[in-house]
């Protein structure tokens, strides 16, 4: 496996298929996760990447873990923000997800993803300056950073409305993961499909992949088939002259 991407329950009791219990106690949530990421890691290649999405209070354990007992190389910790959350009484209010970002080894692809210069929604001007030195930027766009503004929300899809409750991702998120971390061919591994959104991203990106989804198969099949996915505007460039590493 060249990436594996692992976006679980987040233990908040909600309601997923029958098999899945989403209220477990703190430390047996823990356990289960380490479990699964044990296996993500087995059956990584060398060089290969983990993704793990998951809240904040949860990834900083998980993290620990995947640096301090499974071996594995940090990279980043990414924070996605949420277009929408609850204010939680004597708490900061939530504002982002946390997307973990670790290889096994030394990574063996990491392509360079350019993103659009930010421009303001109102008046379609530039947002920053640059210090000044917006004239030397690469055209082609900045590069990622590891805070994700841009990520739009998913809504209205008759997928996630009618046939099932829980969360579906936005695909860009899922690009901007397969495209930094695999090339075409690759092979992805998502062990809690869901929607499918991973796989739809993979067949579109000419990546082959492996889906595990313990409830909603049948559903996941159906959207594939029946080319139910909004794929989400994306104006992200890669940059294929980062890639790959061996140079370095
Ligand atoms: C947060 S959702 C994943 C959403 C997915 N990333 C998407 O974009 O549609 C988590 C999924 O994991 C599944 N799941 C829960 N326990 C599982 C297990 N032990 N093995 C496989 N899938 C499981 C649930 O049924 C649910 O569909």
């Amino acid at each position: 496996m060249n990436t594996v991407f692992a976006d679980p329950p987040f233990n908040l009791g909600k309601r997923y298929g029958q098999r899945t219990n989403d209220a477990k106690a703190e430390a047996e949530y823990i356990q289960w996760c380490k479990q699964w990421l044990d296996q993500c890691v087995r059956v990584l290649a060398p060089g290969g990447s983990l993704f793990v999405y998951n809240l904040p209070k949860w990834n900083i354990i998980l993290g620990a873990y995947l640096m301090q007992a499974a071996g594995m190389e940090f990279r980043h910790s990414i924070a996605i923000e949420m277009k929408s959350s609850l204010p939680i009484p004597g708490r900061l209010y939530p504002a982002h997800y946390s997307l973990l970002y670790f290889s096994k080894g030394k990574p063996k692809t990491f392509r360079k993803i350019r993103t659009p210069i930010e421009l303001c929604r109102h008046c379609s001007g530039e947002i920053r300056d640059y210090g000044g030195h917006r004239h030397a930027m690469n055209p082609l766009g900045v590069n990622l950073k590891d805070v994700w503004t841009d990520i739009p929300p998913v809504r209205h899809w008759k997928f996630k409305s009618q046939s099932r409750k829980a969360n579906a991702l936005s695909t860009k998120i899922l690009d901007r993961v397969i495209e930094m971390s695999t090339v075409p061919g690759d092979l992805v591994l998502d062990p809690f499909g869901g929607s499918g959104t991973t796989f739809a991203v993979c067949e579109q990106r000419d990546r082959r992949w492996i889906g595990i989804e313990i409830d909603y198969t049948a559903q996941i099949i159906e959207r594939l088939r029946s080319g139910d996915v909004k794929h989400h505007r994306n104006e992200d460039v890669v940059e294929e002259a980062s890639w790959p590493l061996a140079a370095e």
